[in-house]
């Protein structure tokens, strides 16, 4: 990543959709930055929407060259997960990661991600790293998880700009240490919720208790139950808490 190319636009559908939108131009290229203060219909991850109060929070899409196989495009969930994880500890709160990548303080949610891959001869050409961090905003709908903001946990307003600035260069160093072939996987391990504890799932329509394991490769999540050890994909299962 040499340089962030920064383009704000006030009001518009999503950034991600933005972003996509250029990729046959000469303006999509790495670190180009999508930021905005409103979303009209902003994308979460299983077909969610993202809402967040015009200009109040960070809401942004940071094109990367990723360049890697289709099988370990969850590297790039890790990488900008991560990033976040960073940003928020710079700012002093502590914060985890649920399966695949939420970014939760205790067991609220402060961020999500969605990533979009453009994929071209077999490959993840690159990636569109869409992120949505709360930063000023004090009333959220009721929500599962519940949400929560910087200024809720530090009872204290940010520039929207200081905190773009630590979120884009905290994912400039994880991608350099990417390329450096610095493994992503202990700290991801680390910092994901609920690990090795106990949680309540749903998949098939059926609950049923289990303790995550880990992540495969392909970032499908391991859970232990009983004897039994299996591996899932995002779409069939849903943690309960
Ligand atoms: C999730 O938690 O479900 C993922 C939310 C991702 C929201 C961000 S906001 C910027 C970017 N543009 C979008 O439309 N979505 C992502």
């Amino acid at each position: 990543m040499d340089k962030y190319n920064i383009i704000k636009i006030h009001d518009l559908v999503s950034t991600n959709d933005y972003a996509l939108s250029l990729r046959s131009s000469e303006f999509f290229h790495e670190g180009l930055v999508i930021v905005s203060d409103f979303q009209q219909k902003g994308r979460g991850q299983r077909g969610a929407s993202w809402e967040s109060e015009r200009g109040k929070n960070l809401i942004l899409s940071v094109v990367i060259e990723s360049r890697i196989s289709i099988s370990k495009q969850f590297d790039i969930s890790k990488i900008a997960s991560l990033s976040v994880i960073d940003c928020l500890f710079k700012l002093g709160v502590d914060s985890n990661i649920k399966w695949p990548n939420d970014i939760l303080v205790r067991s609220n949610k402060i961020a999500g991600v969605l990533v979009d891959n453009v994929i071209s001869q077999d490959q993840v050409a690159y990636s569109v790293v869409g992120i949505g961090l709360n930063v000023n905003q004090l009333n959220f709908d009721t929500y599962n998880p519940l949400a929560t903001s910087l200024k809720l946990e530090l009872k204290k307003h940010f520039s929207l700009e200081q905190v773009q600035n630590y979120l884009l260069s905290s994912l400039e160093n994880r991608i350099k240490s990417y390329r450096n072939k610095e493994v992503l996987d202990v700290k991801y391990l680390d910092v994901l919720f609920q690990k090795d504890k106990v949680s309540c799932f749903e998949a098939n329509s059926i609950k049923f208790n289990g303790i995550i394991r880990g992540v495969t490769e392909r970032g499908r999540l391991i859970v232990e139950t009983g004897d039994l050890i299996n591996n899932f994909d995002l779409k069939d299962i849903k943690m309960l808490f």
